[in-house]
């Protein structure tokens, strides 16, 4: 983890757009590149996404011309970082919501979509993600290396589903857990990775736009470390693992001379 100064958040890269079209492209851009430049001779991507409307612009561009015909699909596994506990096809679901603005309009096989069983008690449906999960990890290891994971970020802090103010007794032991959270009026039973699992991906990819999101970024990227008040500090891979792709107006309280630069 690289940190500037001891007790710090890590320097991460960011990346800020100067408007939402700049930003779909950017981080398009930046998906693009990494899933046309996988590990040596690798077989399968692991891609896992995340809910909310943010990632939508980036997901319409990634449907179509030129991005849909230069994106290696066919050797794309896509997982979800989190799911609300209500039925596949209910319009809060975040299965249903990336199928319709994007798994549904790409030459992906259906059965590397892998959707959360969010009609299982969350428990359960955790615990067969795990289960899943194991299967695509590499030999001798119990954690699936994913490739990309989108990472959302609410106005409160949270990403994934790791909600402000409460750790959750299992979140170190396990890969996914079950949790509640009120955000938005959105389904709170849900089921997310734990920062173990998003920790060990090899680029982790925070998607976040608007100006009502300002304090939250600054928080996780500047603020002080308290990683129970601000969860995305929990979000800290190995070095150069987390690129923020913002837009001006949610980088607009970041201090410009502690962020890093970066350039899909
Ligand atoms: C979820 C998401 C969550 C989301 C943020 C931001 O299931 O709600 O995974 O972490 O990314 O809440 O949501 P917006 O993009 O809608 O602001």
């Amino acid at each position: 983890m690289e940190s500037d100064k001891p007790g710090q958040i890590p320097s991460f890269k960011v990346h800020i757009s100067a408007d939402l079209d700049d930003f779909a492209r950017n981080s398009a851009n930046f998906f693009l590149e990494v899933v046309n430049k996988p590990e040596e001779g690798q077989r399968q991507l692991l891609v896992a996404l995340s809910g909310g409307s943010t990632p939508y612009p980036v997901y319409s561009l990634l449907s179509k011309p030129p991005y849909r015909e230069q994106i290696p699909w066919e050797k794309m596994h896509i997982f979800w970082v989190d799911e609300r506990m209500v039925a596949a096809g209910h319009e809060e679901n975040n299965y249903h919501q990336a199928n319709m603005h994007l798994l549904s309009l790409v030459p992906l096989q259906k059965k590397n979509i892998h959707r959360i069983k969010s009609e299982q008690p969350a428990c359960q449906a955790a615990r067969q993600y795990a289960s899943l999960l194991s299967h695509f990890a590499p030999p001798g290891k119990t954690l699936p290396v994913f490739d990309f994971i989108f990472l959302g970020l609410g106005e409160d802090g949270h990403t994934a589903s790791l909600f402000p103010g409460k750790y959750q007794a299992d979140e170190m032991e396990h890969p996914v857990i079950a949790v509640s959270g009120d955000y938005q009026g959105r389904p709170a039973k849900r089921v997310t990775f734990t920062p173990a699992l998003i920790n060990a991906a090899r680029h982790i990819c925070f998607l976040v736009h608007g100006k009502e999101k300002a304090e939250a970024v600054k928080n996780a990227i500047q603020g002080i470390v308290n990683p129970l008040q601000y969860p995305a500090q929990r979000i800290t891979a190995g070095s150069g693992a987390v690129v923020w792709m913002l837009d001006q107006d949610a980088a607009s309280g970041l201090d410009r001379s502690r962020t890093r630069d970066f350039t899909p």
